[in-house]
């Protein structure tokens, strides 16, 4: 079938919507250019939701420990490959930066096609990241060289000066080290991922060719109300931590505005309910199942459904300088019911304590993957 610009199947007229009312949209199949695998068990239970809607996708290295070298992104890209058994998906690997990461070995894995980009995660930013980046000047050669070949620096913006409070951490970010990373470096590409805050787009929307962004379908959803609805709710809690109102707005303002810049990434970061609901919950929402229903919710409230198909299957190839896929992906008008758990491979409803929370649980939502 030839990819399509999504089409109507409907056609009448619906009181309340913004457009035409549409039934069936068939999309050039989209990649999601964050995502977080893990390994071992959860690599064999995640994977394959992520390959199913995907062609490709870009997979985080935040493992234990990280993906620093190209042997160690191989191994994990044939771990993944058996983990979704056959499905025509392509990880794309990244390598995680530290500040002992050697320019030369970034290259030969960008140049030998085992990495797509390198990940900066500020130490302590996030899970996983205790290895990360301590300080941004110890990079330079690192940054010199992405830039000379062109390849991607994917970067978790987020300052962790424990006096800067966790809701401004983005912004600060942008300020303190990525205004002045990109000043010194005008030819790197670079994307801020997972976005929250509308300084954030603003940024971005205002920076060059060389500067994109990612977003999730959580931050497009919820605000930070709703980890606190009724009580405190640690599935609705990720990094960067969603924001006000206000902020959630701007997001959905830039994901739906058919702007290249901003392009899906889902950041599904699956954490077992026993490391969600304890003491210390982490950080992350598994959002893998269902995350083109829930864009597509998105795109279709702001009356823009007629640009999702940019969003999830154009925008992130151009960045990446990659070819569009030419396979094709359909939803359908149709409500299902997102389960409240999910463990192993199929979509069952363990009460376990290894049993994953899917973002949107116990919600119904209105378009169904066929
Ligand atoms: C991610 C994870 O669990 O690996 N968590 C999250 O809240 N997004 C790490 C990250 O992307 O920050
Ligand atoms: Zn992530």
């Amino acid at each position: 079938m030839e990819p399509s610009t999504p089409h109507a199947a409907g056609g009448m007229e619906r009181a309340g919507a913004k457009g035409p009312v549409v039934d069936r949209l068939v999309l050039r199949r989209p990649d999601d250019w964050h995502v977080h695998l893990r390994d071992g068990r959860m690599l064999e239970m995640v994977a394959p939701a992520t390959a199913r809607l995907f062609a490709r996708a870009i997979v985080m290295p935040n493992l234990t420990p990280p993906i620093t070298t190209v042997a160690a992104a191989r191994a994990y890209r044939e771990r993944i490959l058996a983990a979704v058994a056959g499905a025509a998906f392509t990880p794309l690997m990244t390598a995680y930066l530290t500040d002992a990461s050697e320019p030369e070995e970034l290259e030969r894995g960008y140049r030998e096609g085992v990495f797509s980009a390198c990940k900066l995660y500020p130490a302590h930013a996030t899970t996983n990241s205790a290895a990360g980046v301590s300080d941004l000047a110890k990079l330079a050669g690192v940054f010199a060289t992405l830039e000379r070949i062109g390849m991607p620096l994917l970067i978790h913006g987020e300052v962790t000066d424990p006096e800067v409070d966790v809701f401004d951490r983005e912004a600060v970010f942008i300020e303190r080290h990525l205004q002045p990373l990109l000043q010194s470096h005008p030819g790197l590409k670079v994307v801020l991922e997972h976005i929250t805050t509308s300084e954030a787009a603003d940024f971005v929307r205002q920076g060059g060719p060389n500067l994109a962004a990612t977003i999730t379908p959580h931050h497009l959803h919820i605000n930070r109300n709703a980890m606190f609805r009724g009580g405190l709710r640690p599935d609705f809690y990720c990094l960067p931590v969603a924001k006000r109102e206000q902020h959630r707005l701007a997001l959905r303002a830039a994901a739906t505005s058919g702007n290249p810049s901003f392009f899906l990434g889902t950041d599904s970061a699956p954490h077992p309910r026993s490391a969600k609901e304890t003491a210390c919950g982490c950080a992350g929402i598994y959002n893998a199942p269902y995350a083109l229903e829930s864009y597509a919710a998105v795109f279709e409230e702001e009356g823009a459904l007629e640009r999702l198909e940019a969003f999830a299957s154009e925008y992130g190839p151009r960045f990446y300088g990659l070819p569009l896929n030419d396979s094709t992906i359909t939803l359908e008008r149709r409500d299902q019911l997102v389960p409240q758990r999910l463990h192993g491979s199929a979509a069952g409803s363990g009460e376990g304590a290894q049993a994953l929370v899917p973002f949107h649980a116990g919600e119904l939502l209105g378009w169904r993957v066929v």
